[in-house]
């Protein structure tokens, strides 16, 4: 979604942005732009399309000290020059970047056009600029009036700001979308995120909903409510959030093959010395409730499915639900439920709102995420890091292994069973022997890469795997595919199959291992080619890959290799983006 960086102080204004919107690129976009102001002139260059297109069309040194950059995703309007951001305010004095959705845009819009003020763009964002405007033009108080639009607006807003006649400021304002602040000694920065800042500065600030102020080049000025506040600043870890290839042609490959060592990595925060180390009081938490709900989206939702069986093993009932349908159909189930979020970019605009709802309610919430200082991991009653390390293609996989090690660690603690801590170490033994294997993977992708649809048995965790499985091919190789549990074929999905769709089987567990054998030869006799993916000690001649023996509670982990590379090489072999498929975005910060 969409991206934001702006900068103001002494460095290369013109390689930040232009860095800092590469850095963003993989939340998704359409089109392009920054601004700059120059002789008290505000200049905006903004296309659809790429960054490197708009890269091309701008001047090769931009002789400013402050600027803002955007890549847009489009919500309101569609992709086109115009509808790019920054946007100018109608008088041309100010210059906005937005993230977000503004919901009551239309009612401002008219009010403004009734006042005079003409709009150029089919964007929520311009009633933003628009609206600044407009209480400037009455208070001459460009910090009031940012004051103002927080009580005004409705819907979320991360914006940077630049005044013409200011050209010493840098404006901001946060409400429900992330921005950061990147501090040094003789420049400031801001960004959606830390990775276009993470190689100027270590040094941060978290902004809090709503917050608002400016930067100059050597100061931090921060208020809330109209006064100004205390400044928290905190640091982060460069080596997680540096974005480079290291070599590889896409990041998903890279990150597939990182898979073992951020395993490793998990394991080396909440296990040392010989002892779990998880905050005392989530382990009271977690023994004091009798329900636990997850709630969460995409690779994140299937992920918590994992983790529900984890929580049943410590015998609490579970739910897992959506959060986009949690929010508008909330289900309490009781006041002993510990609620847990999983969100790998902590800033999923449904998650944040179911998690608004519940803190309103005093829930207690435990926040899985990857992104330190993200929304939810600051809004969180206990959190947990993933130390996955950036995740840059917008098909999750890293994350999705991540937040399954940390739960299964979890509830281990929970039972102090240590011996978790040698099972996920053969874990990553068999990883890294499926990386060996890929070649074996990318036929099977050859077979199947021209099907129109692909389905996705298994049963238990292999069910909830297969979910991810589906959920991966079709995000970035455009195939419909469904994750179906084998009991089901027969009540429906079975009437789909023919010669020409291909079922893809995965046999982790012995107690099903039968029953889906049976299911096998059903679609079997229906013409389908199968692809049966198992376990050593279940396989059977002709099945077309094995993976390593390993507890059941940890196949998704083994099981879920396969599916992430028959997905990139799906999509590689269509020659298509794989790491940013078509209408997709890696961070989801609009309802
Ligand atoms: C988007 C991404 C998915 C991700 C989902 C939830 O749809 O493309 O990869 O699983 O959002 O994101 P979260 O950051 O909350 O895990």
């Amino acid at each position: 979604m969409c991206g934001i960086v702006g900068c103001k102080g002494n460095m290369d204004l013109r390689k930040y942005l232009i860095n800092g919107l590469k850095d963003l690129d993989y939340r998704g976009y359409d089109s392009a732009g920054i601004a700059f102001i120059l002789k008290e002139k505000i200049n905006v260059y903004k296309f659809k399309g790429t960054v490197e297109n708009l890269e091309s069309k701008i001047p090769n040194h931009i002789d400013s000290d402050i600027g803002i950059g955007h890549t847009r995703w489009a919500t309101h309007g569609v992709p086109n020059d115009t509808n790019a951001h920054p946007h100018l305010s109608f008088h041309q004095h100010f210059a906005i970047v937005h993230n977000g959705v503004i919901e009551n845009y239309k009612d401002i819009k008219d009010e403004l056009i009734q006042q005079g003020f003409e709009f150029k763009s089919e964007t929520d964002s311009e009633a933003i600029v628009n609206l600044i405007e407009y209480y400037y033009l009455q208070n001459n108080d460009v910090l009031k009036s940012l004051f103002l639009i927080g009580q005004k607006l409705k819907g979320s807003f991360a914006i940077a700001l630049l005044h013409e006649s200011e050209p010493d400021k840098l404006y901001f304002y946060k409400q429900a979308s992330p921005l950061l602040i990147g501090v040094s000694n003789d420049f400031n920065l801001l960004a959606s995120d830390a990775a276009p800042m993470i190689k100027l500065t270590k040094k941060f600030i978290d902004l809090e909903d709503g917050q608002y102020g400016y930067l100059t080049s050597t100061n931090q000025f921060l208020f809330c409510n109209g006064r100004p506040i205390d400044i928290v600043y905190s640091n982060k870890e460069p080596e997680l959030l540096v974005k480079d290839l290291n070599g590889y042609p896409h990041f998903m490959l890279k990150e597939i093959e990182e898979i073992d060592i951020v395993i490793k990595r998990i394991m080396n925060h909440y296990f040392y010395e010989d002892k779990f180390h998880f905050d005392s009081k989530l382990i009271e938490a977690i023994n004091e409730c009798d329900h636990v709900t997850f709630i969460a989206c995409g690779t994140s939702y299937h992920a918590s499915l994992i983790g529900a069986r984890y929580f049943e093993s410590l015998e609490k009932n579970t739910s897992v639900f959506i959060a986009s349908e949690w929010a508008y159909y909330p289900k309490f189930l009781g006041n002993k439920t510990l609620y847990i979020m999983l969100s790998q970019s902590g800033e999923t605009a449904d998650s944040i709102r179911c998690m608004q709802m519940l803190s309103k309610l005093g829930a207690p919430i435990l926040v899985v995420t990857n992104t330190k200082g993200s929304t939810m991991e600051r809004n969180a009653t206990y959190s947990l890091l993933l130390y996955a390390g950036l995740e840059v293609a917008v098909a999750s996989t890293k994350a999705y292994s991540a937040m399954i090690t940390t739960l299964a660690l979890l509830c281990e603690a929970c039972k102090n069973n240590i011996d978790v801590i040698d099972d996920l170490n053969n874990v990553c033994k068999s990883i890294r022997k499926i990386y060996f294997q890929k070649e074996q993977i990318l036929q099977i992708a050859r077979q199947i890469k021209n099907s129109p649809d692909v389905f996705f048995l298994g049963r238990g965790y292999d069910y909830e795997m297969s979910l991810e499985a589906s959920l991966k091919l079709k995000e970035i190789s455009y195939i419909h595919s469904e994750g179906v549990p084998g009991g089901e074929l027969k009540h429906g999905p079975i009437a789909l199959i023919d010669k020409n769709v291909p079922v893809i089987v995965f046999i982790s567990d012995k107690i099903v291992a039968l029953s889906m054998r049976g299911n096998i030869k059903e679609v079997e006799s229906r013409g389908a080619k199968t692809f049966i993916i198992s376990s050593r000690s279940l396989k059977h001649e002709g099945d077309a890959f094995v993976v390593d023996d390993t507890p059941i509670y940890l196949s998704p982990l083994l099981k879920s290799i396969f599916a992430f590379y028959l997905a990139y090489f799906v999509s590689l072999e269509k020659g298509l983006n794989v790491d940013k498929p078509r209408n997709l975005a890696k961070a989801v910060t609009v309802e």
